[in-house]
């Protein structure tokens, strides 16, 4: 179970430019992994590579026992969207949608947006988004509109959580309740999260820190 990478490794173009390096990762359920390292080292690449959302060139990524760089695209889909969470570095919000329907969003891929509404409001809340639910993305401010990506990453409550900079553009009280809200999810619902950091103080609250330099693993 878990997260197992083996000898990933990842290269761009022709010449071949080597991003990740022979990374191998054993990642346990339920574990938080901060990922950490300069600007380049290499971590949005890994966490691409690590939940799917791009190939590695060569190595494998297993997760809960299931080989993902060998599954069919139909496979993937359903698996991604049923039991992954992502927070991209720049969040993608769909402008003519409303805080609740890009929330639920993920739900009504598999006409889930009536069973997960009362979910979606609860994240609303937690984030400090109540007030806010009928607004669109454009009525709300950077902030707000990172945490709405956060909650909505959370509202099929999956059992792996990706994040790129999470609360890169948050004020540090909204950054330690994000934070906060990621722990609970992982302590009480098992939910395994990486996530990329530039903080040390977060980073420091993981429960195992990885740091990446120059595409590699700093043992
Ligand atoms: N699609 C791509 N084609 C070519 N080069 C790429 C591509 N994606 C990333 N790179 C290069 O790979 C290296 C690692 O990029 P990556 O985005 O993983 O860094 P990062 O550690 O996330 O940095 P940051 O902290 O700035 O977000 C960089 O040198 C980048 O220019
Ligand atoms: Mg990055």
């Amino acid at each position: 179970m878990g997260i197992i990478a083996k000898n990933i490794n990842k290269s761009f173009g022709t010449p071949p430019v080597h991003v990740l390096s022979d990374i191998s990762l054993d990642i346990k359920d339920g574990e938080f992994i901060s990922l950490t390292g300069r600007s380049g080292a290499g971590k949005s690449t890994l966490l691409y590579v690590l939940s799917s959302l791009d190939d590695p060139t060569s190595g494998s990524v297993e997760i809960a026992d299931r080989d993902i760089t060998q599954m069919s695209s139909d496979e993937l889909y359903r698996f991604r969207n049923q039991k992954m969470g992502f927070v991209f570095q720049f969040h993608y919000l769909i402008a003519e949608l409303t805080a609740i329907q890009n929330i639920l969003l993920p739900a009504m891929k598999f006409n889930e947006e009536v069973i997960r509404r009362p979910r979606a409001e609860m994240l609303l809340e937690q984030f400090g988004l109540k007030e806010k639910i009928n607004r669109y993305p454009r009525q709300l401010s950077g902030g707000e509109q990172q945490r709405l990506a956060i909650a909505r990453s959370l509202v099929m409550e999956p059992k792996y959580l990706f994040a790129d900079e999470p609360t890169g553009s948050l004020d540090t009280t909204n950054a330690e309740s994000v934070m906060n809200i990621l722990q609970d999810c992982s302590r009480k619902q098992g939910m395994t999260v990486i996530m990329v950091t530039h903080d040390p103080d977060f980073s420091k609250l993981a429960d195992r820190q990885i740091r990446l330099a120059d595409g590699r693993i700093v043992p």
